[in-house]
């Protein structure tokens, strides 16, 4: 019989990405609050670089995973199907994408990228210019993720809520088999 839940390992490496973003963009938008002079408003900006970078290889690690697992079909219109296939790669690719932008972008000072001081990564060789437009791409990208983030999370509740179907307990681990 298939299995009506994800595969434990999809389980844990969504709710991981959902903790790591909520840190990541929370660190992003608290660090507004201090001004330049507080040592905390550059420790948070370390924190949206950690997490954010975490978030980067653990997607990469997704990819990989459910290039070799299947998850459960849902009894669903092929419409909707292909909604949320399509839904899924959007948030795939602006997961990927976003590191990658966000490096460029803080490259363009030519200074290593501190971590919290627990690591330290080298800048890549960008002009002032090229970081400019990075750093303005992935504001974009940024925001783009939290509107698909806030129409995901709606579907799954829309899915648990009034449908009343087993989609959102499937990524729980609590569908019946
Ligand atoms: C999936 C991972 C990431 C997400 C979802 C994300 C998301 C965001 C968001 C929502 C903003 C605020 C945009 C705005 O002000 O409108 C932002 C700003 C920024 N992010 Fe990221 N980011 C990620 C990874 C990274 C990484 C890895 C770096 C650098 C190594 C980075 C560097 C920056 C910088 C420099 C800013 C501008 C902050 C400012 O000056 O206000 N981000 N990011
Ligand atoms: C940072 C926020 C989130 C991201 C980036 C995200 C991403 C994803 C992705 C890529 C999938 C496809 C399955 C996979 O490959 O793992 C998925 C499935 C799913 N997500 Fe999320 N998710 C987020 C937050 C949430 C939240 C908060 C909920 C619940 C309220 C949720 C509920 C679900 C459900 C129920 C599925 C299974 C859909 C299906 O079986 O077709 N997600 N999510």
């Amino acid at each position: 019989m298939k299995n009506a839940n994800w595969p434990p390992l999809v389980r844990v490496q969504h709710w991981l990405t959902v903790l790591l973003m909520i840190l990541c963009i929370g660190a992003v938008w608290s660090h507004e609050a201090f001004d330049k002079s507080n040592p905390m408003r550059a420790q948070l900006m370390q924190l949206h670089f950690l997490s954010g970078g975490v978030i980067g290889l653990l997607t990469l690690l997704r990819v990989v995973t459910r290039a070799v697992v299947t998850g459960p079909v849902h009894s669903t219109t092929p419409l909707v199907t292909l909604l949320a296939k399509a839904g899924h790669l959007g948030l795939y690719l602006l997961m990927i994408l976003l590191p990658l932008c966000g490096y460029v972008a803080v490259s363009g000072k030519g200074l290593p990228i501190n971590l919290l001081g627990w690591l330290e990564i080298p800048p890549l060789p960008v002009s002032s210019g090229v970081a400019k437009v990075f750093k303005e791409l992935h504001e974009g990208l940024g925001n783009a993720l939290i509107a698909l983030v806030a129409l995901h999370v709606a579907a799954a509740l829309f899915h648990a809520l009034l449908l009343k179907d087993k989609v959102l307990q499937s990524m729980l681990g609590r569908a019946a088999e």
